[in-house]
């Protein structure tokens, strides 16, 4: 009786310890109805029993055994339903971008996987098929592998293998009439029953289609419904990795990504340890550059300001310092800024002020150029003195209800299209299209900026 009241009790200090169940508290307040009468039972069985107790003095009574039969319920369904007891299983291979300069200043790449019993790998590749001159290898039997390509010359076809299984090809930041190429989108949702995971593939399809020269995916979060569930991150990595082990992944974590502790699996499986960060020692937030005057952010913003920890802020400020204004920077992350939208159990899902006060003058006063993020399920662009915010959340998951409000600055708005945003960075010029999953354009956009530096 006691051991179930403690695991009773020490699930609600765990929720109220957690930063981000406190988030999903804060925002989803209706789950409060059932998370009180947990911490109430967590009290009332020790309380009850020893009233029980003594009041019967030698013998227990059918309440306590009830109460003992609920909580053991309660505290089995709980533990299992949040994937406390979920061993984590293989992942198959996936390119990922790396927050640490290569040999000719783009980002590095990573082949990442994950074995559920430890090996000692060796990842080998080359510029011709058949022939994979170099390697590198790992040092001792591990879990989870990250092997970053040495010397990587932008613009080559490389081919690799693992281990000596069947090789894969991929280009390392192929050129794209005169300049770069990168997907954009947000809120696959896999493992959600509202999901079009055909969709998601549709998209993935683009990505990889070595014809589109596609630099690199970004991928902004809420990859997989609950982050805490190892079956659906299994599932989404064996959908996602005959795509992603040919166009590198980068992925962002979203706030169904980090519930009920999910953050712990996306620090294993989507930024391990074994691989480095650079710019911001952080698995969670990184900079990378494209050019000496093409700079990307990736900040950590799952449902808004709360997971922008003081860390986080002395960072990005500290970046900003240096940039030229005149430079072409983007800032990618998973809440929205600016939105329009509806609300949700009485809470606005739109323009969230929080993160318009925390951040929009920061983006003015520093040049912010292009903003991207997810978190609506929608796509839309919206303009703001000068900086311009897109929301890409289109990527698979359950489309958003039809906005109630309009943010003001909104130039286009479509909540009825699985899609992306299809950036593309060239001499002088730097467009966004707005693609429907099949890859048809439905909105596009395009400004000169002043740079022209490419790698
Ligand atoms: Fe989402
Ligand atoms: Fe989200």
């Amino acid at each position: 009786m006691g051991i179930l009241s403690f695991a009773l009790f020490s699930f609600v200090v765990w929720i109220g310890c957690n930063e981000r169940n406190l988030a999903f508290l804060k925002w989803n307040p209706q789950y409060l109805y059932i998370l009180l009468p947990i911490a109430v039972l967590s009290l009332l069985i020790p309380a009850l029993t020893i009233v029980l107790c003594l009041r019967s003095k030698d013998r227990l009574g059918i309440v306590p055994v009830l109460l003992t039969v609920l909580g053991l319920t309660i505290a089995m369904v709980t533990f299992f339903s949040f994937g406390v007891f979920s061993p984590h299983t293989d992942k198959p291979v996936q390119l990922m971008l790396v927050d640490s300069a290569g040999s000719q200043g783009y980002p590095s790449v990573a082949a990442v996987w994950y074995t559920q019993h430890p090996t000692k790998s060796t990842l080998s590749y080359g510029t011709q098929a058949g022939r994979l001159s170099f390697e590198v290898g790992e040092n001792h039997k591990q879990h989870t592998h990250g092997l970053i390509f040495e010397n990587l010359i932008p613009h080559t076809t490389y081919y690799y293998s693992i281990d000596g299984q069947p090789e894969k090809t991929f280009t390392y930041f192929p050129e794209y009439q005169g300049g770069l190429r990168f997907l954009i989108g947000s809120d696959a949702h896999i493992g959600a029953e509202t999901n079009d995971s055909e969709a998601t593939v549709k998209i993935l399809e683009q990505a990889a289609d070595a014809d589109n020269r596609y630099s690199a995916f970004f991928n902004l979060g809420d990859t997989v419904e609950r982050g805490d569930n190892e079956s659906q991150i299994t599932s989404q990595m064996q959908l996602f990795s005959p795509y992603t082990s040919i166009v590198p992944i980068r992925s962002l974590i979203g706030n169904h990504d980090g519930l009920f502790g999910g953050d712990n699996r996306w620090r294993t499986y989507r930024y391990p340890a074994v691989l480095p960060s650079q710019s911001s020692g952080s698995s969670l937030y990184h900079r990378f550059d494209l050019s000496p005057s093409i700079h990307v952010f990736m900040l950590d913003l799952e449902w808004g300001t709360e997971s922008y920890t003081a860390g986080q802020r002395a960072w990005f400020e500290n970046e900003l310092k240096d940039i030229d204004k005149d430079d072409l920077v983007i800032v990618m992350d998973h809440a929205y800024f600016f939105a329009s939208s509806t609300k949700y159990h009485g809470l606005p899902w739109y323009d969230n002020q929080e993160m318009i006060d925390t951040f929009h003058k920061l983006f003015v006063d520093h040049g912010i150029d292009l903003v991207f993020s997810g978190h609506d399920h929608q796509m839309e662009h919206i303009t703001r003195d000068g900086v311009e915010y897109f929301i890409v959340g289109a990527l698979g998951g359950a489309f958003d209800n039809e906005p109630t409000y309009i943010s003001p600055g909104s130039l286009f708005r479509d909540f009825s299209h699985h899609g992306y945003a299809d950036l593309e960075i060239n001499q002088g010029t730097v467009s966004v299209v707005l693609r429907e999953s099949d890859g048809s354009a439905l909105y596009s956009w395009k400004k000169q900026w002043k740079g022209n530096n490419l790698f």
